[in-house]
């Protein structure tokens, strides 16, 4: 298949369009190369050192063979070039990753708030509009999250996308399926939400076949095809604004530095590891819903956790300290959840769970680059709300050390 990947520069685009590429596939990158301008802004760096994509798209060919192409295009801003481009090149698939997507950079300050929103609503609706003005029949598959739903749960487990209701109407109660209420915790999570309502919209009025894929927090950072030579390494955000919860505790259990608990820890997630990420796209790919059908959704996650277990976990396995601190978010201090994940198990997906190998691993990257790590870009200081910010603990390591009790 020829497949655009939009956000092929980020850590979960790089690499799906090496798996894809590696299985045969045509791929084209589209990116703004965004994210590298906000590391710029924000003062910090993956924690492994990435090379400029040209030049891991010129590694990749050198040693798999395989040429994956790059287009320099914001699909925010540049509706006719991407328009023009899906018409001339017709991709058979889209696999749209590009978005802003970090909770805590989307809540930064007014501005941060409106760049997410204008970045990530319009990147979804020029694609969409494009697929309609040229009439491409391309499946495409959006990276969506977990994080929609909020985390609150009635004790029955989050279906894949569509809840069954009755309505209680003159003429007696009547069934209908609607879109499972969403309840967004941040300005990113909102824009996500409403991804889904384009989406709805686009696939009932036009045919456009989508697969939204809503995805649990991803980590690891290897995949088969980047272990394949140094300079094919992922993208690892460990800071307090992009690195995502289970990377970051294991990055600060390699730098000595404490476990920065939010709270008393009792938030649980979804996760999956990058390895089922790549592997999950592949599968959805191959099961592409037909022309008119209602968008697929799928829970695109392996297991559940809760936070302060798995700081529990990573302090057992490398003897770090656990801090814990003031949460900056608003949300609830604790909470079950319970996700169905049928639709991928059903296509063959066998699971990577927490191993404790795969754990070690990541610690040993972040070991091996831990002379690129800035302490001071390690706490979270992006907080919810005025009120909250002002309890924000900057310095973790310090001697004021907070606990929450
Ligand atoms: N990383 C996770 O844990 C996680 C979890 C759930 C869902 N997701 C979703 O997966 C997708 C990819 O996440 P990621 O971790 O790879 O993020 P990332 O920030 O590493 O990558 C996103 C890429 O999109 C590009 N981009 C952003 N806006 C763009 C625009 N207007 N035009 C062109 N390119 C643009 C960026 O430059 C970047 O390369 C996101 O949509 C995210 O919401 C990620």
């Amino acid at each position: 298949m020829k497949i655009a990947v939009l956000g092929g520069d980020g850590f979960c685009g790089w690499p799906t369009s090496l798996h894809l590429s590696n299985l045969g596939h045509e791929i084209h990158i589209i990116d703004n190369l965004s994210r590298r301008w906000i590391d710029t802004e924000l003062g910090v760096q993956s924690l492994t050192p990435m090379d400029s994509i040209q030049e891991r798209c010129r590694i990749w060919k050198e040693t798999s063979g395989e040429q994956i192409h790059f287009h320099l295009i914001d699909l925010a801003k540049e509706y006719y070039r991407l328009r023009d481009w899906l018409s001339e090149n017709r991709p058979d698939a889209v696999i749209h990753f590009a978005e802003q997507r970090a909770a805590p950079y989307s809540m930064i300050s007014d501005r941060h708030k409106i760049y997410t929103v204008d970045n990530n609503i319009n990147a979804t609706h020029n694609l969409l509009v494009a697929m309609v003005e040229t009439g491409l029949d391309a499946h495409l598959v959006h990276l969506g999250t977990m994080g929609v739903y909020g985390y609150s749960t009635v004790g029955a487990p989050i279906p894949e996308g569509y809840l069954d209701v009755s309505i209680d109407t003159p003429g007696g109660s009547k069934g209908m399926e609607i879109l499972y209420p969403t309840r967004p915790g941040s300005v990113y999570h909102m824009t996500k939400s409403l991804d889904q309502i384009l989406f709805q919209f686009y696939a009932q009025n036009d045919g456009v076949r989508v697969t939204d894929l809503h995805q649990g927090i991803v980590w690891g950072t290897n995949t088969d095809q980047t272990k394949r030579h140094p300079q094919l390494v992922n993208r690892f955000d460990y800071d307090g604004d992009y690195g995502t919860v289970l990377n970051r505790f294991l990055a600060q259990a390699a730098i000595d530095y404490p476990l920065t608990v939010h709270g008393t820890g009792g938030q649980t997630r979804a996760f999956i590891h990058i390895q089922d990420t790549v592997r999950c796209i592949e599968l959805a790919l191959k099961d592409a819903p037909a022309k008119g059908e209602r968008v697929k959704i799928f829970n695109q996650m392996t297991e559940t956790h809760r936070v302060r277990d798995l700081a529990e976990l990573v302090a057992k396995m490398t003897g770090a300290r656990i801090a814990y601190l003031p949460n900056p978010r608003k949300e609830a201090p604790e909470n079950e959840l319970i996700v169905k994940n049928d639709n991928f198990l059903g296509l063959g997906l066998d699971p990577i769970t927490l191993q404790e190998g795969l754990l070690e691993e990541v610690v040993e990257i972040a070991k091996k680059f831990a002379h690129r790590v800035d302490r001071k870009r390690v706490p979270c200081v992006s907080a919810w709300t005025r009120d909250l910010a002002s309890r924000v603990e900057r310095d973790p390591e310090g001697k004021r050390l907070k606990s929450v009790s």
